[in-house]
């Protein structure tokens, strides 16, 4: 039988180290490596094709996937999920290894419980906000992508005494933002995690101000939808002239960083592993400096937060 690796959902640097690891580990081993192409979608459609060390041959220093990827709402529907199904029996395949995050974890998880699927995830979202690991693939890449960007940001704030409103991904979680504005230097951080107090928050930034603060970088995630707010508040009621910075899709791209390559490494060669020798529904995770492997419905039924020593040094720059 054979192993086909997937992925699914937002991109991120990491995949393509990963994908490469597939490839090499398979041949090494013996085993038949598939590529599945378009993510959930291809499955569905039968996009699949036998994968060749030509294919991963200078893909190590790519970001995004080359397998490309996919949001599939179709497979919501039970007869998709069936030809997805039928499309990896057609193909010999009989074990599965997922790069993707949440969304795609859940969706495998009914996938597992519809044909009790052999199979194990990789963690791989910037958002970093998966339930039980303490990294997920991309994450290293993205904060990077963010650390430069902000530092341009800065040459011209600075230049013109402005404040700069920072606006990162990550979905419902603060992770990037607030990692990105405690290695940057920031005045100002909101997260969905931690409660802001803008009255607070206005008289310490007037106060720096007065006593000689040129410029303000303030860093705002996604999920609190706030930007808008934060650059009015910035203008009005501090009075420094404003301009925001919406980062968007850049931070899904870049050059995977060694730590990226490194634990893609780590989390393809582990799980496969375990799904060579034996039947799987889990998701590998990395916590306390290890490698350890979660029952999908355990993954997928909890929400992560962002770890309590992190949140306490932001909370610093929320008032
Ligand atoms: O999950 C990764 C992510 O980049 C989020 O940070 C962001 O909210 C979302 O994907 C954007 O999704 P899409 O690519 O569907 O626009």
């Amino acid at each position: 039988m054979s192993i086909a690796i997937i992925s699914s959902g937002g991109d991120c640097a990491g995949m393509n180290p990963a994908i490469k690891a597939f490839v090499d580990y398979c041949y090494h081993n013996g085993e038949k490596p598939y590529f599945i192409y378009d993510g959930l979608e291809g499955l569905i459609d039968g996009n699949i094709r036998v994968a060749t060390h030509d294919d991963v041959a200078g893909i190590i220093h790519l970001g995004g996937t080359i397998i490309r990827s996919s949001r599939s709402k179709r497979f919501f529907d039970y007869k998709q999920r069936e030809k997805a199904f039928n499309n990896l029996k057609k193909n010999g395949i009989d074990k599965l290894i997922v790069l993707g995050g949440d969304g795609s974890f859940r969706a495998m998880n009914q996938f597992y419980q519809d044909f009790k699927i052999n199979f194990i995830g990789i963690p791989s979202t910037i958002d970093n906000d998966i339930f039980g690991t303490e990294y997920c693939l991309g994450v290293d890449t993205c904060l990077n992508v963010i650390r430069s960007s902000i530092d341009s940001i800065r040459d011209t704030s600075s230049s013109f005494k402005r404040a700069s409103v920072i606006e990162t991904m990550g979905r419902e979680c603060g992770y990037l933002a607030l990692i990105s504005a405690l290695t940057c230097g920031a005045e100002v951080c909101i997260i969905p995690e931690l409660e802001y107090d803008l009255e607070s928050l206005g008289k310490r930034l007037k106060k720096e101000i007065k006593e000689g603060r040129k410029y303000i970088i303030c860093v705002v995630s996604e999920g609190t939808k706030a930007t808008k707010k934060v650059v009015k508040w910035l203008e009005k009621d501090v009075g420094i002239e404003t301009r925001a910075s919406i980062l968007g899709y850049i931070q899904r791209g870049g050059n995977p960083t060694t730590r990226d390559r490194l634990m893609a490494y780590q989390f393809v060669n582990f799980a496969l592993e375990k799904i060579c020798n034996e039947k799987s529904h889990h998701i590998i995770v990395y916590k306390d400096d290890e490698f350890k492997f979660k029952r999908v419905e355990y993954i997928t039924s909890q929400k992560a937060g962002i770890e309590k020593i992190f949140l306490k040094l932001g909370k610093r720059l929320v008032k």
